[in-house]
């Protein structure tokens, strides 16, 4: 099993492209199903999370090629099979989505119910209930969710999300492009890969109203056109590096990266004394030898702090001056990166949905386990600024969710490799 060795307390110079967002990407492969002509995304991230989505949706029919570049041709010419087995489903939560396309192109669906990171419970009731809205019929049975669509198709409907669910609204959207007439989402998701999504839809020949706000209007269409789209920058991987400047030090051009999609992260990193800037082309951010002040966050829906980067923060905040308060709203099992970054020295105590870091002098590296995808990384950003050498141990969670990492941060001064045994 691979693992990544750091050796600490090298400061951080240079650029770093940042790459197509995985949680967009993922998505709009789903939409993919949605028409008979070829989705070419570009920028796409080369994820093993956009692998395994290729891989379930070529057993679904889709003709999938890579390249060329950052390019992926998606074809879904005939869907030959709405069968989502367990075993193409329980790795990862965004396979889910591809339900609603298939119950709106072919009428029905059976897919598996999904896994995921192990973060908290994360059901899919609100997916479920969105399609319900549309007209589908739902069963489940034995880990599988069957859903048919009425004679004639899926049909435009009021989808009341009581949470404003990223995945749900996602779900909504791609069957409601294809559904007959007019729905509309009320308490949607706001994040910008909802608005990725709805840029997407409507060049394929939906129209989606909305996105960005708590209210979004589909109007669907009998059929969709295929389309080419770029993927748009992700804010989390922008917020990693960001943060692994500020922990590390140093100074950092984060080339296409979105400063209107990580505000509230922004502030945070001023307020504790780093530089953060928005510039040509990206986003700069700096620390020279200023001291760290310890800075509150809680995470929120968009566009409050993203809960995909409080491992992140609290990783920064370690060496903080002072003490800062981790507050994690959106789920309920989301500090398991607090007792491996306290293997490194950090000063953590957990108390419900609330951490609370009483910033140390130094942190010492040390051999750490990742536990899920964006602890993994709050490892590596410790790694970074700690002294001494940190060997981060079950990098697949990594390997997940950030495209060349390695290498992006070597190319910056950091002294990190990847073994393999
Ligand atoms: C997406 C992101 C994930 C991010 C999260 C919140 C992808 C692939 N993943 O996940 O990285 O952390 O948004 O920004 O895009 N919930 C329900 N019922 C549902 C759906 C969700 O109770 O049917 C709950 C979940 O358990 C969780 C909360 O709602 O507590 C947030 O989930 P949601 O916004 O749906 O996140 P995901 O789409 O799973």
């Amino acid at each position: 099993m691979d693992r990544i060795v750091i050796e600490g307390g090298a400061r951080l110079h240079g650029e770093i492209g940042i790459s197509g967002a995985k949680n967009s990407a993922l998505k709009l492969m789903a939409a993919a199903l949605l028409t008979d002509e070829k989705v070419a995304l570009t920028s796409m991230p080369r994820l093993a999370d956009s692998r395994f989505m290729a891989h379930l949706l070529a057993r679904l029919g889709v003709a999938v090629e890579e390249g060329p570049g950052s390019q992926m041709q998606l074809h879904a010419a005939a869907i030959t099979d709405t069968y989502a087995p367990y075993d193409l489903v329980r790795k990862m939560r965004a396979t889910f989505n591809v339900l609603g396309p298939l119950v709106a192109r072919e009428g029905r669906a059976k897919v598996s119910l999904p896994g995921g990171c192990a973060i908290g419970a994360r059901p899919v009731d609100l997916h479920l209930k969105a399609l319900e809205a549309l007209g589908a019929q739902i069963e489940l049975s034995e880990g599988y969710v069957e859903a048919t669509a009425p004679k004639g198709g899926l049909v435009g409907g009021e989808i009341e999300l009581p949470f404003a669910s990223v995945g749900a609204t996602e779900h909504a959207m791609l069957a409601a492009s294809l559904a007959r007439g007019e729905s509309v989402i009320d308490n949607a998701a706001r994040e910008p890969e909802i608005a990725d999504l709805a840029d997407c839809l409507t060049a394929m020949g939906a129209e989606v109203e909305g996105a960005g706000t708590s209210t979004i209007r589909v109007q669907g269409r009998d059929r969709l056109n295929g389309v080419t789209h770029p993927v748009v920058a992700d804010r989390i991987e922008t917020a990693t590096y960001a943060l692994a400047v500020a922990a590390a030090g140093g100074d950092v051009v984060l080339k296409g990266a979105r400063w209107e999609h990580n505000k509230v992260l922004w502030r945070a990193i001023n307020d504790a004394g780093a530089t953060a800037e928005a510039v040509e082309g990206g986003v700069r951010v700096a620390r020279n030898g200023s001291t760290i002040r310890g800075v509150d966050i809680e995470t929120q829906p968009y566009p409050g702090f993203p809960t995909d980067a409080q491992a992140q923060f609290m990783a920064f905040m370690a060496t903080a001056e002072g003490t800062s308060v981790v507050r994690e709203t959106i789920f309920e099992n989301r500090f398991m990166h607090a007792p491996e970054l306290a293997r490194l020295g950090a000063d953590i105590s957990v108390h419900g949905n609330e951490a609370i870091v009483r910033g140390v002098d130094k942190l010492v590296g040390a051999p750490v386990m990742a536990t899920d995808l964006r602890a993994s990384v709050s490892l590596v950003i410790a790694g970074l600024a700690a002294e001494g050498e940190t060997v981060v141990n079950r990098v697949y969670h990594l390997d997940r969710g950030f495209e060349r990492l390695e290498e992006k941060l070597t190319k910056c001064g950091a002294k990190i490799q990847r073994l393999s045994d």
